[in-house]
């Protein structure tokens, strides 16, 4: 599996899919928290910002087979390169829009690879439930980068701009 940068999103997906066992790859712009992503249980990190070919290194690290599942959070052109890392028959979940709302990417590629290109929104209440359920069970709690009281929601929103490990978390009570 590969997830992309070390946001609220794509930590929790680490831990879920570490927890489960799978072997996880990382993108991060910065080494110090590609560093932090292994005691989460990342296999590998690839920093984006120094190797803008990350699809490259996602072959080269799976000996050119591809992963399974993408969480896409970036969008625009990252939409192509993620089709380029995808295994034949793999998902790519779009889950973000962090770089770009249009993207162009080779439809050619998506059809030979059979590509699985699932759009995520928010799912139903059941599905939490499981989910949460089966954090307990797997003693999954999540990363909090901050937690700002509810007179410093502006700050939290500046954290979260300047991108966050993690989850930002915003006190509305107590
Ligand atoms: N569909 C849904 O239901 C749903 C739910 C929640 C969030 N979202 C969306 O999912 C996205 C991520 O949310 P989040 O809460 O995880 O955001 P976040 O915490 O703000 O994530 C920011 C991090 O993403 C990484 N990043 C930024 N631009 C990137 C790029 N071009 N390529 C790769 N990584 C990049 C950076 O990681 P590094 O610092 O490591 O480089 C950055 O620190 C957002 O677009 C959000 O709106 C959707």
């Amino acid at each position: 599996m590969l997830v992309q940068g070390t946001g609220g999103v794509s930590i929790f997906g680490l831990q879920i899919a570490s927890a489960l066992g799978a072997r996880v790859l990382v993108t991060s712009s910065s080494d110090a928290k590609l560093e932090r992503v292994k005691a989460l249980g990342a296999g590998e990190g690839i920093n984006y910002a120094r190797t803008s070919e990350w699809e490259k290194e996602v072959l080269k690290l799976t000996a050119h087979a591809g992963v399974d599942h993408i969480l896409e959070v970036a969008g625009g052109k990252s939409l192509a390169q993620s089709i380029a890392a995808i295994k034949p028959g793999g998902q790519i979940a779009v889950i973000g829009i962090l770089a770009n709302f249009s993207s162009d990417f080779p439809i050619f590629s998506l059809l030979l690879k059979q590509v699985i290109l699932r759009g995520i929104s928010v799912g139903p209440r059941r599905a939490l439930e499981d989910m949460t359920r089966k954090f307990e069970q797997l003693q999954l709690h999540p990363v909090i980068d901050t937690v700002y009281p509810f007179g410093d929601a502006l700050a939290a929103y500046d954290h979260l701009y300047r991108g966050a490990f993690g989850k930002i978390v915003i006190r509305v009570t107590g």
